[in-house]
């Protein structure tokens, strides 16, 4: 279908028609629709028709090929000009295969391993019907309290950039000529959803368009520039006003100056949302503020269908914008060939080929291994040896919870779980496992994993929080373990056996009481279906750990936001050891975070050599070039992951102590060493200026390169005018 031929389709549709495409729909409305193949919609209280059912334009969520057929066999008989529904799904980790949470395959630092797990959702989406996806999430988080930041990739903005570009690519299949299975990734929450107030869910956010431009909006920048195909609204409130009503902030910047021309669609009931947030008397003035700021589809709210025939009838809202917004919708059905096939890749063949199929279960694993960070190793606890006895306890012990929040159509007994994982490894006849509640523990269920404890040489403790404590509206003001799990931490290391703490978790957590209580860490995240294997064999060193922190792990909460790249102040602590007073400081806790950006161990020993620069300044089109020798000094090939950082010294505007500009990954057996080089050039010494130019500024740089953002060796060198 040309242009054309898209734009008379356009002209036969009804006003009511029009407006109806701009409706999103969940599949309840659907309901009943399979062996008769009659839609049974409407919903109650929503206040929609069953006509109005037939014309929409997209359903969010579905429950595979056959129902995906179904429903758009029927919407096709109804449907007076044929056009097809567009299927939108959650599909954040994984379809049915789960991979690890987005917030551990950051941990990853591996952009292929995030491609493919896109890839591999995409596939088994594909399959089952799906065409767009409300993924990748690419909110900047700074902050543990908030639920959703399990669904981040973390809080560095160029990382941040380098995930949203690799998680569109393997949506969408970008760049890779026989990908045949491609969705449509969305990029969300527009904007800045990450820096909600005090770490709670739909929480006011305010910033300085400075502050947004710098950290907030690169990644979904980013996203585009790979070409998303769609952008999704934030809940929250972008200078006052909510993301969905706001037309600077969508037709000024998203439309305008970034030129993005893709399908705007609202987040689930953000357009009547703009009612409580008191900048709308009703659904019509809701409707009126959305189709003006550019949202063309409105999710499961129904100002759009109850009003904006009325606006447009009345002369108040211009046919245009109506028109503008379906057509963009159409051209997404367009493109996705839906007009041609509507099923597009539907089929309950392929899909029961196809879901969880062992290569898409392998890449979840490989996932898992590469996702974890091993926060702590004392005394070498870890790896486990193989004959020693091992007992499994705390609530993550039996716990089939290892999908985390967002986990689509994946289901929990599926995963491999931790003592499924171990016997495995280890061999049946050395486990003793014991579970308990996430923060409830019983004093039967305490005495028999003290017990199990007490018996055994080595004691592994599966701890963390049930996966309804993060995700969305998942915010806590606690960022500890649930007390009862401390406690159980406690007694077990009374017991003065080694104990190695596995963490399952959606957040950095205050890890008080259990990193300065057990002799290992091992940070597994929300690992997916074949998480407990994956851990297992890290624990007992089949796999070394790889994973670096996306995220600072705070010393408390009262700590938060705490983050890497952070402005000196006017009086920085000069000090740590010695506080002197009037300067920029805690009186009760250090500056430092307890665990930095970019940190995690390994059963590798890497060593560096003295960094060095090829010259002391770069001119405009120069490039420096820092080398580093790294080695592995250990007994045990391994992979580090080399970081580098820059820091302005004096800028226009204040710049951060420290800045991701690159990283490397170095893959060294036992003994081997490798020369690493990082290229250094103008155009990453870029920022926004306080008129909002991005550009750099001649002077004083400091480069740093190390394991993580704290550990690092400091160079200097200028940038010349
Ligand atoms: C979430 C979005 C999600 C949408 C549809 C909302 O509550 O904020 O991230 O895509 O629901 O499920």
């Amino acid at each position: 279908m040309n242009d054309i031929e898209l734009q008379r389709l356009l002209e036969q549709m009804t006003l009511e028609e029009k407006v109806a495409q701009l409706l999103q729909l969940a599949p309840a409305f659907y309901e009943g629709a399979n062996s008769a193949g009659q839609i049974t919609g409407p919903l109650e209280g929503m206040g929609i028709t069953e006509e109005t059912v037939s014309q929409t334009g997209s359903v969010l969520g579905l429950g595979g090929a056959e129902e995906a057929i179904t429903i758009q066999e029927a919407h096709m008989r109804r449907n007076r000009l044929s056009i097809p529904l567009i299927t939108m799904a959650d599909v954040i980790h994984g379809y049915r295969t789960i991979f690890p949470v987005p917030l551990a395959i950051g941990c990853s630092w591996d952009m292929e391993l995030a491609r493919r797990s896109a890839s591999i959702a995409a596939k088994e989406a594909a399959v089952a019907g799906i065409h767009v996806t409300f993924s990748p999430m690419a909110d900047l988080t700074r902050d543990p309290r908030w639920g959703r930041v399990m669904e981040s990739t973390g809080e560095d903005p160029w990382l941040n950039s380098e995930y949203a570009r690799a998680f569109v690519r393997g949506y969408q299949g970008t760049g890779v000529a026989d990908e045949p299975y491609k969705i449509a990734a969305c990029i969300k929450h527009f904007a800045a959803y990450g820096a909600a107030e005090g770490g709670r869910d739909y929480n006011t956010v305010d910033m300085s368009e400075w502050m947004r431009r710098e950290y907030y909006m690169p990644s979904y920048k980013a996203a585009l520039d790979e070409g998303c195909e769609m952008v999704m609204t934030a809940f929250n409130t972008v200078d006052g006003i909510p993301a969905s009503g706001n037309r600077r902030l969508m037709r000024d910047l998203l439309r305008e100056e970034w030129g993005f021309d893709g399908v705007l669609i609202s987040d689930w009931g953000a357009v009547k949302e703009m009612i409580p947030h008191g900048v709308a008397e009703d659904e019509k003035e809701c409707a009126r503020k959305a189709i003006e700021a550019g949202v063309d589809i409105e999710m499961m709210s129904p100002c759009y269908p109850h009003h904006l025939q009325e606006l447009v009838e009345s002369g108040e809202v211009d046919i245009r914008l109506v028109d503008e917004a379906v057509l963009r919708i159409l051209k997404l059905k367009r493109k996705l060939g839906l007009f041609e096939k509507p099923h597009r890749y539907a089929d309950p063949a392929a899909e029961r080929d196809i879901l969880l199929s062992e290569e898409h279960l392998a890449a979840a694993h490989e996932a898992a291994l590469k996702s974890c960070v091993l926060l702590k190793n004392e005394g070498g606890a870890l790896p486990l040896a193989k004959g020693a006895k091992v007992a499994l306890i705390g609530p993550f012990a039996l716990s089939d919870d290892l999908l985390g929040p967002w986990s689509c159509m994946g289901v929990r007994e599926e995963a491999v779980t931790l003592a499924e994982g171990i016997r495995a490894v280890a061999g049946e006849s050395l486990v003793t496992a014991a579970g308990c509640g996430m923060e409830q523990m019983t004093d039967e269920e305490l005495a028999a994993m003290l017990d199990a404890a007490r018996s055994a040489d080595v004691v592994v403790l599966a701890l963390g929080e049930a996966s309804e404590m993060s995700g969305e509206a998942g915010c806590r003001a606690d960022i500890r373990l649930p007390c009862r799990q401390l406690e159980l931490v406690k007694r077990v290391c009374e017991l003065g056996k080694k104990t190695v703490a596995v963490l399952f978790n959606g957040r950095p957590l205050d890890l008080h009481g259990v990193l300065d209580e057990a002799d290992a860490v091992l940070e597994a995240w929300y690992p997916g279906t074949k998480g407990g294997a994956a851990v297992a064999e890290l624990l007992y060193g089949e796999a070394n750990p790889s994973g670096r922190l996306t995220m600072s792990f705070p010393q408390s909460v009262g700590q938060v936001p705490v983050y890497y790249n952070a402005f000196n102040t006017g009086r920085p602590q000069s000090s740590p050891d010695a506080p002197v007073r009037y300067e920029s400081q805690y009186l009760d806790i250090p500056n430092a975070p307890m665990l930095p950006f970019g940190y995690g161990l390994s059963y590798s020993d890497f060593r560096y050599g003295d960094a060095s620069l090829s010259a002391d300044s770069i001119g405009a089109n120069g490039k420096l070039t820092l080398t580093v020798r790294v080695t592995n000094a250990g007994d045990r090939a391994g992979e580090e992951t080399v970081q580098l950082y820059v820091r302005d010294i004096a800028g226009e505007t204040v710049r951060p102590l420290r800045e991701l500009k690159a990283f490397e990954k170095a893959t060294l057996e036992a003994g081997a060493s490798k020369e690493i080089t990082f290229g250094i050039k103008e155009e990453m010494l870029r920022y926004h200026h306080s008129d909002l130019q991005y550009k750099s500024d001649p002077g004083k740089f400091e480069v740093m390169v190390g394991p993580n953002s704290r550990d690092v060796q400091t160079l200097s060198f200028k940038l010349n005018g």
